[in-house]
């Protein structure tokens, strides 16, 4: 279990991140929306501890988060892999040694920068990429691909983390419809057979609603609403993105309807604030 507690962020006078109380279980998919500027980003990075929180508490499973350095915050980090936008993939190299850097924690850093990896650690990645439909491209430069690959690629190297947990900063927002349809369903996949609790923030209200077992929306630094995507009614939709909410709507009812893949969804409560 993910805990947030009382966190919050605040950039010279700036505060991103109103303090914030967060429960996530283990197992879950949660997407959090709201619109630009809503803190969105800063929470999620505060996970991971790209973002050093200005005050509150993150706890995973019991163990202070907050209060991590060196050798056990880079433990931390390679246990809640990150997905980026922009794929933060090295592009003149090839797409397993891309892949195999996700084992940097595990293998060692001499020996990753050199290189040096083994026939398991070889096969584990490319088993990753064969998850995403990528394993055919294992040996291609990595900047030939195109961009929904990337980010098949970028998930296959934190799925070789052996993460714990997987964080997706707006993971669709550069992808044509297809492109997000096979990502998001990859993400999906993750989440209900490895079990791997995935968080990420979504740009679309449909996207998230199609693929997630609870939603978050964020205004303006604070969580507005908490939730499973059956809750998040019109009003709710409206407080999150204020007087966006009309031109949210008709992108969620215009943008290509994402099928979700099979499987349960868990009951999750609701948490309207305000
Ligand atoms: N490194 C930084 N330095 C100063 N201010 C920052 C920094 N990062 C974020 N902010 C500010 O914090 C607020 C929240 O930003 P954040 O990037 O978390 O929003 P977001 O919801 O992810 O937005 P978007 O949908 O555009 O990605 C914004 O006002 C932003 O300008
Ligand atoms: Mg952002």
């Amino acid at each position: 279990m993910l805990e947030l507690r009382q966190l919050s962020k605040e950039f010279k006078g700036n505060v991103a991140v109103k303090p914030a109380d967060l429960t996530i279980p283990d197992g879950q998919m949660v997407g959090i929306i709201g619109r630009s500027g809503a803190g969105k980003s800063t929470l999620l990075r505060m996970i991971n501890r790209l973002n050093d929180p200005s005050g509150g508490q993150i706890q995973f499973h019991g163990r202070d988060i907050t209060a991590m350095k060196g050798r056990e915050l880079r433990k931390w980090r390679n246990e809640c892999a990150m997905v980026f936008q922009q794929f933060n993939l090295v592009g003149r190299l090839n797409v397993i040694t891309n892949v195999m850097t996700g084992r940097l924690y595990h293998h060692g850093f001499v020996s990753s920068m050199l290189q040096q990896f083994s026939a398991r650690e070889r096969a584990f990645a490319v088993r990753a990429l064969d998850r995403l439909g990528m394993a055919h491209v294992a040996l291609q430069q990595t900047d030939t691909l195109s961009g929904g690959q990337m980010q098949r690629v970028a998930i296959a190297r934190a799925l070789v983390q052996e993460p714990k947990i997987m964080l997706a900063d707006e993971p669709i927002a550069s992808l044509d419809p297809l492109n997000a349809k096979v990502v998001m369903d990859a993400l999906r996949a993750i989440n209900q057979e490895d079990g791997i609790t995935v968080v990420c923030n979504l740009h679309t209200l449909d996207t998230a609603r199609t693929y997630c077992d609870r939603i978050i929306g964020m205004q303006d630094g604070n969580i507005v609403f908490d939730g499973p995507p059956k809750a998040l009614t019109d009003k709710a939709a409206r407080t999150i993105y204020g007087a966006e909410a009309a031109e949210a709507f008709s992108e969620a009812l215009t943008s290509t309807s994402l099928q979700q893949p099979s499987g349960k969804r868990p009951e999750v409560e609701t948490r309207v604030v305000n």
